[in-house]
């Protein structure tokens, strides 16, 4: 049976997706928890990270090490940067960038990462599954990036959006992306829009917006893992 770890940034993502099953383990490492949930094709490894990068590769490298996974996914919310992309909507990844990851005094590439260039790349199959999972919302597949900043400038976000042609923005995929390339794990990053520069009160809709995301990409998470054989 294959074992996936998915990994959450925040607790309210978790436990959306932790309803789908119904019994777990809970396995404590450091001051993680770690859910081991299984149905019948699968055992699921839920961690909530805590937000950032650095808390996201921690958790990643933990779940490749300890439990052994065979794929990585990272889900939960983004921020909008694109006007094409509004809340609800879902966002699956082909590629993440660290969009404050800069080290053009040495020559690179805005973004670009020494020992693993600038985008990398989620796994074609388990992009494949995604796209043909059936749900209610716009399910739209580019780029995500990702940094330790909590994006509301719309300025910021457009020009994040510009340099990258990123549809999204978030804090944690990229750095998941980047542990699970250099450790040769299969990933993927799905999102669901929480809040959107281009809609209105969007200082409230983060709160507002959390839980529904959450639940709507638990739903879409319900479907993928079925798929994985
Ligand atoms: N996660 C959800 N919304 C976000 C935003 N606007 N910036 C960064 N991370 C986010």
């Amino acid at each position: 049976m294959k074992k996936i770890g998915i990994i959450f940034a925040l607790k309210e993502e978790l436990d959306e997706t932790k309803k789908l099953f119904k019994d777990t383990i809970v396995h404590s490492i450091y001051e993680l928890k770690i859910y081991e949930c299984c149905n019948e094709n699968v055992t699921c490894f839920l961690v909530e990270s805590g937000m950032g990068k650095v808390n996201a590769a921690r958790s990643t490298q933990i779940l490749i090490d300890s439990m052994k996974v065979d794929y990585v996914l990272n889900v939960g919310v983004a921020g909008s940067i694109s006007r094409d992309i509004n809340k609800c909507d879902i966002v699956v990844a082909d590629k993440l960038v660290q969009h404050d990851f800069d080290l053009r005094p040495l020559g690179y590439d805005k973004g670009e990462i020494h020992n693993v260039g600038k985008y990398v790349n989620c796994d074609k199959e388990l992009i494949e599954l995604a796209k043909i999972i059936k749900i209610e919302t716009n399910v739209k597949i580019g780029v995500i990036a990702s940094g330790d900043i909590f994006v509301t400038d719309e300025k910021m976000g457009a020009k994040i959006n510009k340099n990258f042609g990123a549809l999204c923005v978030e804090m944690e995929g990229a750095s998941v992306a980047q542990v699970c390339h250099l450790c040769n794990i299969p990933f993927l990053v799905i999102r669901a829009i929480s809040d959107s520069p281009y809609e209105k009160n969007n200082n409230i809709t983060f709160e507002e917006f959390l839980k529904i995301s959450s639940d709507m990409v638990s739903r879409f998470i319900a479907q993928l893992i079925e798929r994985i054989k």
